[in-house]
Order: structure tokens, then C-alpha cells, then sequence
């Protein structure tokens, strides 16, 4: 297992290019499962999730070739419809395949996710939603096992805005007979690219981008090819890293339109920032300003940046208030920060950032993947050398963050696990 060895104290500066968006290329990989033939993905992230996903696909019998950040997906061969526990429990994303096998092949066979590092997340919208589509669903030994000849689009309303449930329902929808509605279906983003590459392999949807979507389930789809959307969350984290050293960054190949909620808590946390088509700029104060943050679906603030702001608080002027709306229980990095001087406290969803702490390196351990990325913010600012442990979590989801906090000007190397 890897480590972040990192001294702190060096100002971010420079410029950086954000990577292709983790969780839309989660979501189109399954999609491919839609349609025979050959895809061809670009802006694909170097991460150990695209690797899981496509290992995944390839044991159902798909071709994947991932290369330099792109894919080569050829779905001819499928001949498998089951998502087993080994690649389930690595990531949980890998139940996006549950809609589409049941569509396609009128079957699937999917491991239940189970929990993970912090708390409960269910997957009962996933189910019902399947369901009322028309499919005969049992669990059974923990898998979930779906069957239906054909689905029947039927009007879905989530109960939660859940990003996971309307992807996959929306993959489901696409190839049943007739119209599905989807209300109070999630607007993140990915979600949104998904619904484009979709339409794009022919499906019929009305309402892209909204809470209501209209889907006239056709016949067929066929292959399309895809370059995947900027990453916001990594965006996000980057601005963040620069905010709290008293940086001045620029990143390229990002859309602020998606961030317009963390740009609004960093100006009001004292940043400069500036943000043009596909680029955003940022000079952070000499001392944060506190501002709390609620997180909330899309376009609130995202839950994936609530711990980096966390971090973000720990340093700053005056008190702030964090609470968290979608997974209540999203805490396990604070007591990590607190190992590094960090004054915070929790009660049930929210928790109280005292500010002004004067952070010292010390070795923590990282948690799940965002929590990774506070740790990693944080030793940014703390005084001395920080040992960030276990970042095979923050692997899943960042392309080689060390690399580009380096370019940023960061004192920050990998050790290898057999190295220490
Ligand atoms: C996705 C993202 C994840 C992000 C999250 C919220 C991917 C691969 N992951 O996760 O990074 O943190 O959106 O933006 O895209 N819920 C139910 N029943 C369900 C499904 C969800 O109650 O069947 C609840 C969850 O417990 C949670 C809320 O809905 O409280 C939102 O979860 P959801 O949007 O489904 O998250 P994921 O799709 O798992």
C-alpha cells in the first residue's frame, strides 16, 4: 500500500489541466452493454475504478482495451450477465450494470454493494425502480436477480434524488416498450452526460438535464463514441489545495458552470476567482475566511467536496458550520484532521469547525477516497512532514493527484508499499 509523503507549507502555483470525469465514465461504460459493436472513449482518467469497471465488463465477455486515456469497448461477445461480489465489493458502481443487462439480455445477475466507509447506501430505489418496470426481482445468497422478456415503461418517481438509481433506470428505460417518466430524477452532471451519450446511441429522451425525464423506449440502440466531461470534483479538490496554501492557480480543461457552487463558497471564503469557458483561476487570500456548507444534490454543494472543505475550514478565520444532507454519516475523516490540529467537533449531520488551527504533520490514515483528498489538502498547510497512509483510496478516484500538486509547486512524493 502506498503513502503521500508530503511537507507543507509551499504556496500552489501554476497551471493544471483536469482530467476526464470518473463517475460519467462509470456510467457510460455499462451503457455499452446497450448496443453491439465498438466504442471509442476519450478524456478517460488513469484510475483503479475504470480498471475495476472494465475488468467487470470483461468478464461478461466484453473487449475492453483501455489505453492512454481512452477506451476501446467492443460488446459482440457478451455471454455472461452477472456482476459477482468480487468486483461489487471493490466498487459499488458496478450495480450501473443491472439496468442495462435486464434491458438488453433480460437478465441480471448483480452482488448486493453492501455498506461501506461511511454508513449505509442503499440500493432499494435501484431495485423497486427495476420492478416497476416490469421485471421479476428476488435476492437471493445476496445478489440481486432480475428477469423480464421485455420492460414496459411505466412512471417512476424516486423517492430520492439518487444519482446511481436514475442512471440505471435510465439505461433500463431506453430499450423497454413505450414511455417511462422518471421524476425527481438527479441532474448532476455525469448524469447528464449519460443522458446525451444515450441519446446518441439513438434512445429518446426528453427533459435532459432536468428532474423530469420523458424516455419512449426503442427497438435498438447502436454503438456511439464519447469523450467524457471534465472532472469536477477533481477540479474542485485542486482549487482547494491552492486555496488553503495561499496559492494562485489556473486550471484548464475544466467547466466552472459545474462547479458554480464551490466557486461561491471560495469567493466567499476570500478567493479571487475568475473563470472563463473551459478555465478557472484562483488567488486565494492571505487568510481564509470561515463559511459553512450544507451539502445537497446538484447544483448544491457536492458531498464528494465536503471534506476537502473541511479542510479547507480547519485553517480559516472564525467558526463554520458543515453539514451533510446526503450521507449523514460522511465523517471518517475527521478524526484524521484532528491528528493534524484541526479543531472540529460532530453532531449527527453537521459538524462545527472551530478555524485558526495551526496544523502539524503528523501520519494519518486515509478513510475512503475524499476524505483521502482532505488529509492530502490538509498536510498541504500543516507545518513539517505529513504521511498520508493507504492512498490506494484516493488512487480510485484521482488520476495521479501527487503529479500535479507537484507541477503546482507541492512538496508531495509516493513511497511505494514495499518501500516503508
Ligand atoms: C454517486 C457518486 C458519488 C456521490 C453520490 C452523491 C458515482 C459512481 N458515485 O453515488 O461519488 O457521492 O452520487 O452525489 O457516480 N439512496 C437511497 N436508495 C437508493 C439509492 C440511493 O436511499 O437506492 C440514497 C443514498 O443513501 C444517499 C442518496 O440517495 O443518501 C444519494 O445517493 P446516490 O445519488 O444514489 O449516490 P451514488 O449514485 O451511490
Amino acid at each position: 500500500m502506498d503513502k503521500f509523503v508530503i511537507h507543507g507549507g509551499s504556496r500552489l502555483h501554476g497551471r493544471a489541466t483536469v482530467g476526464g470525469s470518473k463517475n460519467a465514465a462509470l456510467a457510460l461504460m455499462p451503457a455499452t452493454l446497450l448496443a453491439s459493436g465498438n466504442y471509442t472513449f476519450s478524456n478517460i482518467p488513469d484510475l483503479k475504478d475504470i480498471k475495476t469497471m472494465g475488468r467487470l465488463l470483461e468478464s461478461m465477455g466484453v473487449d475492453v482495451a483501455i489505453g492512454a486515456r481512452a477506451l476501446r469497448i467492443n460488446t459482440f461477445r457478451v455471454n455472461s450477465f452477472e456482476a459477482p461480489y468480487e468486483h461489487v465489493k471493490k466498487m459499488r458502481a458496478s450495480i450501473y450494470v443491472l439496468g442495462p443487462l435486464v434491458a438488453r439480455y433480460g437478465y441480471a445477475k448483480v452482488s448486493l454493494p453492501g455498506g461501506c466507509a461511511w454508513g449505509p447506501r442503499p440500493v432499494n430505489l435501484h431495485i423497486e425502480g427495476i420492478r416497476k418496470l416490469g421485471a421479476t426481482v428476488r435476492i437471493d445468497r445476496g445478489y440481486i436477480i432480475a428477469k423480464a422478456r421485455r420492460l414496459k415503461g411505466r412512471k417512476l418517481n424516486l423517492a430520492v434524488s439518487s444519482v446511481g438509481a436514475t442512471g440505471n433506470l435510465l439505461m433500463a428505460a431506453v430499450l423497454a416498450r413505450g414511455t417511462t417518466v422518471i421524476t425527481n430524477a438527479a441532474r448532476e452532471p455525469e448524469i447528464v452526460a449519460l443522458e446525451k451519450f444515450l441519446t446518441r446511441m439513438g434512445a429518446r429522451i426528453h427533459g435532459t438535464g432536468t428532474a423530469r425525464l420523458e424516455i419512449e423506449g426503442v427497438d435498438a440502440l447502436h454503438p456511439a463514441d464519447e469523450t467524457m466531461i471534465p472532472d469536477r470534483i477533481e477540479a474542485g479538490t485542486l482549487l482547494a489545495a491552492a486555496a488553503i496554501t495561499g496559492g494562485r492557480i489556473r486550471l484548464g480543461g475544466c467547466r466552472p458552470s459545474h462547479l458554480r457552487s464551490l466557486l461561491t463558497h471560495l469567493k466567499r471564503a476570500g478567493c479571487t476567482v475568475e473563470t472563463g469557458g473551459d478555465w478557472i483561476s484562483l488567488k486565494a487570500p492571505a487568510t481564509l475566511r470561515a463559511v459553512g456548507a450544507t451539502t445537497g444534490i446538484y447544483p448544491g454543494f457536492p458531498t464528494d467536496m465536503q471534506a476537502q472543505w473541511m479542510a479547507l475550514m480547519t485553517v480559516a478565520r472564525g467558526p463554520s458550520r458543515i453539514t451533510e444532507t446526503i450521507y449523514f454519516d460522511r465523517f471518517k475523516h475527521v478524526p484524521e484532521l484532528v491528528r493534524l490540529g484541526a479543531d472540529v467537533t460532530i453532531e449527527q449531520e453537521a459538524a462545527t469547525v472551530r478555524g485558526g488551527a495551526t496544523l502539524v504533520g503528523a501520519k494519518v490514515m486515509s478513510t475512503d477516497l475524499r476524505a483521502s483528498a482532505s488529509l492530502v489538502i490538509a498536510g498541504l498547510a500543516a507545518a513539517g512532514r505529513t504521511e498520508v497512509l493507504r492512498v490506494y483510496h484516493l488512487d480510485r478516484g484521482y488520476d495521479h493527484l501527487e503529479k500535479k500538486l507537484r507541477l503546482l509547486g507541492a512538496r508531495i512524493r509516493r513511497v511505494a508499499g514495499r518501500e516503508y
